[in-house]
């Protein structure tokens, strides 16, 4: 039992080397709605409406960048109440874990550390349901650091149940929402270890690969590879949801007419991959496509 029990993955958060082009490439090829802008920090955010955003992203130019150059900078995980964050910051404390950052964003409360192989990690509550109206356009309002337990936090759940999820139609593919991050471990042991035990996912499947982990909600949040022969350890790739594999077949064809290059092309059950112009790998799987089950998909079979 970990020091939270996160209900899942929600977002991403990326260095990019250029905002506009990010920017234009996940509205245009990925598929979700730019949803607000801070400039002062060099930052934008996108979503369909699953949460205010399923990826973040800060130039590499930005104060926010710690590491000056693009790629991961932190995933993002979600409990139930700002109360259960609270708990879990306590007990985290308690048992010597390292949280050095704890934000008001407004929208929501913040608490950031890093994985053992250095991964950022946000757990965070929303504070409000009224996003949609607080985030949009450009956002100039500071985010002040905050002290966990001040003011008396929220019992209430505030993220939405059932949530407007809206469609780019122009847009390549069509993704509902972010689903799953896959990292390779450098230090598996301590990276299992610590995204169980400390943050609270559960361990849904293990093998020789690797783990699935999974939060409250019951989807394959994070899975961790083992640090085999020809993987780079940290970020491996995203993973998004489309509604139907015909509309992935679509998606693919679309793709492949704008010359776009596919990582991985069939829409089989892995789905399609490409990268981002800063070489993130994006994957786009159907949610009636099933598992994966070719030998040559290996870090995409869990
Ligand atoms: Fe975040």
């Amino acid at each position: 039992m970990g020091c939270w029990r996160p209900r899942r993955l929600t977002h991403a958060n990326l260095y990019v080397s250029d905002l506009d082009r990010a920017m234009a490439f996940y509205k245009t090829v990925v598929g979700l709605e730019e949803v607000y802008r801070r400039p002062a920090v060099k930052a934008g955010f996108l979503s369909n409406g699953n949460t205010h955003h399923d990826i973040g992203m800060v130039d590499v130019s930005s104060p926010l960048c710690r590491s000056g150059k693009p790629g991961l900078n932190h995933l993002a995980f979600e409990t139930e109440t700002e109360e259960d964050l609270v708990a879990g910051y306590r007990r985290a404390v308690a048992a010597g874990q390292v949280f050095p950052r704890t934000v008001d964003h407004d929208i929501t409360r913040s608490i950031y550390g890093a994985d053992p192989d250095g991964n950022a990690v946000e757990i965070y509550a929303d504070t409000t349901k009224e996003w949609r109206t607080l985030r949009t356009g450009t956002v100039t309002k500071p985010t002040p650091a905050w002290t966990p337990g001040q003011p008396e936090p929220s019992r209430e759940r505030l993220y939405h149940q059932a949530p407007e999820i809206r469609r780019v139609e122009d847009a390549v593919f069509h993704p509902r929402r972010i689903v799953q991050a896959t990292l390779v471990a450098r230090d598996f042991d301590g990276m299992l270890a610590f995204y169980t035990d400390v943050i609270g996912l559960g361990c849904k499947e293990s093998s020789s690969d690797g783990a699935v982990l999974s939060g409250d909600c019951g989807q394959r949040d994070l899975v961790l590879l083992r640090n085999a022969a020809g993987l780079e350890p940290g970020l491996h790739h995203l993973r998004f949801e489309v509604d139907t594999m015909a509309d992935l077949s679509h998606s693919e064809r679309r793709a492949k007419s704008l010359g776009l290059a596919l990582e991985r092309s069939a829409p089989s059950a892995e789905g399609i991959v490409l990268r981002d112009p800063d070489g993130i790998r994006l994957r786009f799987q159907a949610r009636d496509g099933g598992l994966a089950s070719d030998p040559g998909a290996a870090p995409y079979l869990m």
